[in-house]
Formats: C-alpha cells, structure tokens, sequence
C-alpha cells in the first residue's frame, strides 16, 4: 500500500545491504522509520517488541529470521525455530511458517539451506500478498451487497459504516491487510465507506495504525474508544463489523486483538453483520474450542500502565497514565465463539464459521 503517495510493503529483502528490511511499527503514526534485521537475534527482538506485528506479518518474518540465521552460520534448524516459535504465543501464521520452512529445510543438504531459506521467506511474502489481495476482492462482494441494501432501504444513505477493532491492515500483513483489503478494494470501486475504527488499548494498534494507514489511503474514518461500539451499534450507525484473526479454530471460533469479543456480542445484539477476515494459514485445524485451547498472550504491565504519544515538543514519549503499585492484568487476545461470527472471509471465498464449511478449506493450506 502507500505511504505519501509511495509504495511499500511491510517487509522486504534489501539486496544491496544484504539484510531483512521492515517499517517499525512502534514508531507510527508519529514517524515512518525502517529498521535492518541481520541476525536471529533481531528478527526475535523484533516480533517480541511489536516493531512488526499481525499474524501472517509474525509468520514471514520469521521465516526471514530463519534465513537470516542460517547465513550468520547457525544449522541447528530445530533450535532456530524452537527460539522463533517462543516469540508470541497466540498467532498460529507463526507455527505455520515454520514448519513449512523446517519442512522444505531438512530436505536439503546443509550448504544450500541459507539460500533456499531466503527464497522461501521471498515466496513466503508473496504468497501472503496474494492471499490477502484475494481476501480483498471476496470481501468486497460483501461490502458491494451491504451497500445496495442499504441504498434499498435508505435511499438516502450517504456512506457505509464499518467498525474494525485493531489493526488487520496492510501493517499486519505483507501487502493489503485481512480486514482491511475489501475496505480498500470498495473505496477503489466508489462505494463511500466510513470505518469506525477502536482505538484497540492498550497498545493503540487502531488510533496508531488502522487510522494512519485509512489516512494514507484516503478512506473516511472516525478513531473512538474501544467501548463506543455497542452505543454506535444501538443508534444504527454501524453496518457490518469487519476484524481479523490470529487462529481460528477448526469450529469457526476466532481469536483476535482483547476486546474483539465484546463487539461481537454487541453486534449479535443489534443484528449487526460481524464479519472476519483471514488467510487459511490462520486456521488451526488441531483445535475444536478456541476459548478453552488457543493460547492467549499476556503482555508486559507496562503497556496498560503507560501511554506513549508526542508531548508538547513534538517528542515521542512515554506518560504513566495510572497509580503506581496497582496490579496490572494485560491479555492481549480474547475468543469469539463461532456463533457469533456472520462468516469467514478468505483467499478461497466466504465460508461459514462451522466445521463442515472450514473442513473444505483444510486441504488448501499451504504446506
Ligand atoms: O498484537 P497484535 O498487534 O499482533 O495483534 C494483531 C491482531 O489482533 C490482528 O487483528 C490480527 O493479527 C489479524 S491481522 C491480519
């Protein structure tokens, strides 16, 4: 996608410097600023510091971390992934990546692994940037339809309303986004969007994140607190709910960023369309109940006690924003149960959040 009018993705392999290239993401919307990965060392740092974040984004860079460590000379394959795989616990794309490339690795005799490791990170981000271009063109169908209900109905409407929480954009993917790619893809076609977008505390991916990147496209959006939902929801001024995943079970549960949940069943409540948005790599056919086996994330206090934004000098700072001394409990996902879930949007075509309908998808994970 584009930033200032330039095109980018989130990651890349930098020929010249011979190094993995991302956007650091810790430092938006304030400055736009790419970071060198050299070594395993800083693909990890880079994953566990949420410089690159997003589930498939998690899962190809540390494919790229792979390469990279077997060009710094490691060949221990099952300790490279072993460190990689410790990094975030929630995001199945992780596991996925790396065994798919653990898979292709071992086949190959030690002196061509480096090399054949780099071509399949590069492969790796293609593939994700088809997958999620994909996503865009099924969900736009769902967007065109929501539309020509709504001028149905209300001859009169002026734009269509989405809520997205988090940021499932272009940032947490290669290219295009999960949630985001029919949002841009409808915007390309002339339907008036309007995205409702939560601020997603505590670590602010919507204000900092989905804000910027509907900015830089030039999409219509309002940033407001992550309880504004169910209010907006009540009032009829949400039209569908559109989030990503970071695994969705082989029933259709979903977990996303904390608080995906709570929309969910606000959405339920106002017979709002809550849509979810993923790559198969995202499904994780091992598991039957999300709430009681998808393992959730529990983040560093620090990022519910302080707040981090520009003080009066223009300065990226960091303000505590509460008590000291207070416990401090910071879950970073919750689980949608599938029967909350309107349907699944993927690269393959909109599916039902049910095991018969996904049981179809599971041959066409990549493997
Ligand atoms: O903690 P994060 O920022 O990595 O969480 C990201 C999300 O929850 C996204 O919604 C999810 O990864 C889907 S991204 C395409």
């Amino acid at each position: 996608m584009h930033v200032n009018a330039r095109h980018y993705r989130t990651i890349w392999f930098d020929p010249l410097q011979q190094c993995v290239m991302i956007i650091d993401q810790t430092r938006l919307p304030h400055h736009f600023e790419t970071r060198a990965l050299r070594t395993l060392v800083d693909a990890c740092h880079a994953i566990e510091s949420m410089q690159i974040r997003g589930a498939p984004l998690i899962g190809v860079t540390a494919a790229y971390g792979v390469a990279l460590a077997l060009r710094e000379g490691a060949v221990d394959l099952e300790a490279i992934c072993t460190r990689l795989l410790a990094t975030r616990p929630t995001a199945v794309n992780l596991r996925w990546a790396l065994e798919r490339v653990k898979n292709v690795l071992q086949a190959l005799p030690v002196p061509q692994r480096p090399a054949a490791a780099l071509l399949l990170a590069g492969q790796l981000a293609d593939e994700d940037v088809a997958a999620c271009s994909a996503i865009g063109d099924h969900g736009l169908t769902l967007l065109q339809a929501a539309w020509a209900e709504k001028c149905r109905r209300q001859p009169d409407a002026t734009r269509l309303n989405v809520l997205t929480h988090c940021n499932a954009g272009w940032l947490a993917t290669v290219d295009w986004g999960t949630a985001l790619a029919p949002l841009y893809k409808a915007h390309a076609h002339g339907i008036p969007l309007h995205v409702w977008v939560d601020e997603t505390r505590p670590r602010n991916q919507g204000a900092f994140l989905t804000a910027w990147e509907l900015q830089q496209e030039g999409i219509a959006h309002t940033v407001i607190v992550d309880n504004a939902g169910g209010h907006l929801m009540q009032h009829g001024e949400v039209d569908l709910c559109l989030v990503g995943s970071d695994r969705t079970t082989a029933t259709g549960d979903v977990c996303n960023k904390i608080g995906t949940y709570l929309k969910a069943l606000a959405a339920h409540d106002n017979a709002v369309p809550f849509y979810v948005a993923l790559p198969v790599s995202t499904i994780d056919f091992s598991l039957q109940d999300g709430v009681r086996e998808i393992p959730i994330e529990q983040r560093h206090a620090h990022e519910v006690s302080h707040m981090q934004g520009l003080d009066a000098d223009g300065v990226l700072s960091r303000v505590q924003v509460m008590a000291s001394h207070s416990a401090v409990n910071n879950y970073g996902f919750d689980v949608t149960p599938a029967r909350l879930v309107t349907a699944l949007i993927t690269e393959h075509g909109i599916v039902g959040a049910d095991p018969g309908s996904l049981q179809g998808l599971r041959e066409r994970l990549p493997r």
